[in-house]
């Protein structure tokens, strides 16, 4: 790799420890990443050492080192052999020094850290830090997250199982929605992120889908949702149900639209019935699919690798639409992790290039889903 903008150090010494954690939303397919971390570490002659509890883990020294054997049979399921933490302390001044001491006692030279927007915050502050063997900290994080809100990889961990679960979800819906000629109210998880909610609203054949990114107020959302329920029950319609996928980060209240279309269509369309479902945690949970496990071993193999050679304050990105390919990976890259992390406030708060492009695609298929 040639990008002379990515941080590098001394590369791991053979035998050296490189340490694995998991933090934030779990997400189905870092047990994968875990898997390949060990394995391909061991093979690079690492000792590797698995934080428990992700930053919580590394600052109370709660860890255990990872074997061929403890790794063997868990590509096939969802949550993390780890365990994961939201841990705020680590945010502080006193958090930092207790992870330095931390990073010496247990002789940790390098982190590999599987995690969303908190836990690559938190990395960029470990690659501040100085490894036991006297050089920088190597920190190299892995995209996880359900939400698809991580910049710079044009997708996350867990991601492509949470979309396959919403729609198994979805389609069961759509059974007794049809049955009962019902409107359904489908809230699916994803933060501020409304990808989810795209994503499974077009492959699930939503009516409509609701989401953040395209800034409509409340009452151009309620007229969204009204003006497709009044289409799916006029008169020769022969539909008479009606699918709406609301993403979590739409402020408006899922019972609220309810209220809405309870009182303003039961007057023209008597015993129509509109029901809410949020699906949660749910989401979250479950055997990932193969592309996850796929996506999730490429990732933490270029993630292992990048450590072993000396790099540092980066993360593996997945297919990104700019950037170097790492020469491990075709399909891998390295970004800088301040680079990361704007790009994914800037997908969070729906100003990115990529927010505008799945707004856009998303209306491109619109007059598609409420016909
Ligand atoms: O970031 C993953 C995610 O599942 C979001 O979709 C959701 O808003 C949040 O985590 C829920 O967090 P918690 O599990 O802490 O309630």
């Amino acid at each position: 790799m040639n990008d002379p903008s990515l941080d590098k150090t001394k590369p791991l010494a053979a035998g050296a420890t490189l340490a694995v954690l998991t933090s934030g939303g779990d997400a189905p397919g870092m047990n994968a990443a875990l898997r390949t971390v060990t394995k391909i570490g061991l093979a690079r002659g690492l000792r590797i050492w698995g934080v428990r509890h992700g930053y919580r883990g590394l600052l109370d020294g709660d860890g255990v080192e990872l074997h061929h054997r403890d790794v063997d049979q868990i590509i096939r399921y969802g949550g993390t052999l780890l365990g994961s933490a939201r841990e705020l302390r680590f945010r502080t001044e006193e958090g930092r020094a207790l992870a330095q001491r931390r990073i010496v006692e247990q002789g940790i030279d390098g982190v590999v850290v599987v995690g969303g927007d908190g836990s690559l915050t938190g990395a960029r502050v470990l690659a501040g830090l100085q490894a036991s063997d006297g050089a920088r900290l190597r920190v190299v994080g892995v995209p996880a997250s359900i939400d698809n809100d991580v910049g710079c990889s044009s997708l996350s961990i867990g991601v492509d199982t949470a979309m396959n679960t919403i729609v198994e979800a979805i389609d069961k819906i759509a059974d007794t929605a049809r049955a009962h000629e019902r409107v359904f109210i489908v809230e699916v998880m994803g933060r501020d992120c409304g990808y989810l909610a795209m994503v499974s609203g077009i492959a699930s054949s939503a009516d409509v889908v609701l989401y953040r990114e395209r800034g409509l107020s409340h009452d151009e959302l309620l007229a969204q949702v009204e003006s497709a329920a009044r289409r799916a029950y006029a008169d020769g319609s022969g539909k008479r149900m009606v699918l709406i996928v609301k993403a979590e980060g739409v402020s408006l209240p899922a019972e609220a639209i309810k209220r809405h279309l309870d009182a303003r269509l039961r007057p023209d369309v008597p015993n129509v019935e509109t029901r809410v479902t949020v699906l949660g945690h749910l989401v979250r949970g479950g055997a990932p699919t193969a592309m996850d496990r796929l996506v999730a071993s490429r990732l933490a193999n270029a993630a292992v690798l990048a450590a072993a050679e000396g790099y540092t304050d980066v993360m593996a990105a997945w297919r990104p639409p700019t950037g170097e390919r790492s020469p491990w990976d075709p399909d891998v890259a390295l970004f800088g992790l301040e680079e990361v992390l704007a790009e994914t406030a800037a997908i969070r708060d729906g100003t990115s290039a990529v927010s505008r492009k799945r707004v856009a695609l998303l209306q491109g298929v619109e007059a598609v889903l409420s016909l």
